[in-house]
């Protein structure tokens, strides 16, 4: 295992994601946590960047008895000044913060021809993302330099005897193209780790643990939303627990086209999981009516969403306790709920929080278990999308849906950008699966991160044969993003444009207007509202 000690960068999930990309357990922990609170003997140790400066009066530090540990410790940025800062080094301010590519020249050691094992094989010189405000002035003693920079002659430096390592730059976004490598081989080369975290092996492990925490009686249930994360997460279930899971899918009126009788078709039918869908649109939609204001809009969604669903669950209780009462091959009480919960929400609560603001409130489900009274059961919480989706293909999960781009849970009420009513829907969806089937059928999907349609609530002029026509606009939304932090808009062919473009205008009733949003995360957001 590795252990990132996170100060609050903005990139630190990344660092967990390239170690385990490589198949090494890497687990992410705030940086104030004590090594003696530690359950498990890391390999190695990376410490994060951050927005903070080491010499800040509130500025985060390590617990010093890391560097006691004898095992290697790489900082990044904030990491390598927090080393300097721990060992005797300088850091000082920058005239200017410098973000943007720089190129490391990799110091020559020893020999002509040796490079420090941290660079070996990637060259003489890289590419790479700097984002610092602050810079390392003067080594700590017993460190030489391995790379710099024009601007920074202490870019990279290593201990003369001790595995300890520091890099100005980020190698883990994918701005600092070699970065991964040089991730590789930190954990693989100086730390030595073993290979051995993969979805095969996972998959053993989660359902025996699933078992072993379900007992042999009592019931689970779980919300679906034909996503990918709550799909693999019923699957997994069934696997383990069989009709002893009981999903549900709550169709709230805003979801895409026919994708309530679709996740039916598959998880039910496919898949064989115990599901129930809940048409409950008229009352989402009623409680809907007349709202713009987005957060509202959430909230409303997010209420209703657990009053329907505490609902279904309270007759699925019923029926149990009947059965329980009956007593024949009896599966037990309803005692746990399922939530898909994957690895960056848990980075999100325990991360360490520097000077950050929510822009938006992306919680879906998280008042479920206020007035239930069941315990609460994750069995994805270790995990990254990329291996949910790894772990959906070994479930049998069809390409398409594991593949799938994210779907917001207020779904299309979040992209009617005006008040929500069953007819903006109806031109909404139409108007989106055009979109996507032909995004399907130019090959681009797995192409693009994200693409949906946005229902504008302004009306333009247009004509349609010799007759003015005022009606609304559809905006066309596509990105590509590593982890929707950051995203630049897709650049399509123009011929697929000008396809989707007719067939809207000319299917979609009341659209007379298509335009293409080529703005990027930031300063826009992925989502309109
Ligand atoms: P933004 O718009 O914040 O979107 O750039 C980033 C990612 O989050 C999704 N998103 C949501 N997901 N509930 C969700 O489940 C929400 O309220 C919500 N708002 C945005 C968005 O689709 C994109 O993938």
């Amino acid at each position: 295992t590795i252990l990132i000690l996170d100060f609050g960068s903005q990139y630190s999930h990344l660092i967990t994601r390239r170690c385990r990309e490589r198949n090494v357990y890497a687990e992410l922990m705030p940086c104030t946590t004590l090594i003696k609170d530690i359950n498990f003997k890391p390999k190695g140790i990376i410490l994060s960047g951050s927005p903070y400066s080491v010499y800040d009066k509130d500025a985060p530090h390590v617990d010093p008895t890391v560097f006691e540990l004898g095992i290697p410790i790489l900082g990044i940025c904030y990491g390598l000044q927090e080393i300097a800062w721990n060992l005797g080094g300088e850091v000082t301010k920058c005239d200017h913060r410098e973000y943007g590519f720089a190129e490391i020249q990799i110091n020559k050691i020893g020999g002509e021809e040796s490079v420090d094992a941290l660079f070996e094989g990637l060259g003489e010189e890289m590419q790479v993302w700097m984002s610092h405000g602050d810079q390392l002035s003067q080594p700590p003693p017993d460190f030489h330099v391995i790379g710099h920079t024009r601007t920074a002659p202490y870019a990279a430096l290593a201990h003369n005897t001790k595995p300890l390592y520091g890099i100005q730059f980020h190698p883990e976004v994918t701005h600092s193209p070699r970065g991964k490598e040089l991730i590789a081989k930190f954990i693989l080369s100086i730390c030595k780790c073993r290979q051995n975290w993969t979805m095969e092996e996972f998959i053993g492990k989660e359902i025996s643990r699933i078992r072993d925490i379900c007992g042999e009686k009592g019931r689970v249930i779980g919300a679906v939303s034909g996503g990918v994360d709550s799909t693999v997460a019923a699957k997994l279930m069934h696997e383990a627990i069989g009709d002893r899971f009981h999903a549900i899918m709550v169709d709230n009126g805003v979801l895409r086209l026919n994708e309530a009788q679709q996740v039916n078709e598959m998880l039910n039918k496919d898949l064989g999981v115990n599901l129930t869908v809940v048409d409950a649109s008229d009352l989402f939609l009623s409680r809907l009516e007349g709202v713009e204001e987005p957060e509202q809009k959430r909230k409303i969604i997010g209420n209703t969403f657990i009053n329907v669903f505490e609902e279904e669950a309270a007759k699925i209780e019923a029926a149990a306790d009947e059965e329980e009462k009956a007593g024949a091959a009896a599966k037990g009480r309803v005692e746990w709920l399922l939530q898909g919960t994957l690895y960056p929400d848990v980075i999100e609560s325990i991360s360490f929080k520097g000077p950050s603001a929510t822009i938006k409130t992306h919680h879906n489900v998280g008042g479920l278990l206020k007035d239930m009274k069941l315990k609460l059961i994750e069995p994805l919480r270790e995990l990254f999308k990329d291996e949910v989706r790894a772990l959906g293909r070994l479930l049998s999960i069809p390409a398409p849906l594991v593949q799938r781009h994210p779907f917001p849970g207020p779904g299309l009420a979040i992209r009617i950008l005006g008040p929500v009513t069953r007819d903006q829907v109806n031109i909404l969806q139409h108007a989106d699966s055009i979109y996507i089937e032909e995004i399907r059928k130019a090959d681009l999907y797995d192409q693009i991160s994200q693409a949906f349609a946005v229902l504008l609530p302004v009306k333009a002029v247009g004509v349609m044969g010799d007759q003015r026509t005022y009606e609304q606009v559809i905006a066309l939304r596509a990105v590509q993003s590593e982890d929707f932090m950051t995203a630049d808009w897709f650049v399509f062919p123009a011929d697929v444009l000008r396809r989707i473009s007719s067939r809207i205008t000319n299917e979609v009733a009341g659209i007379n207007r298509v335009t293409y949003d080529i703005s990027s995360k930031p300063p826009a957001t992925v989502e309109w509202l």
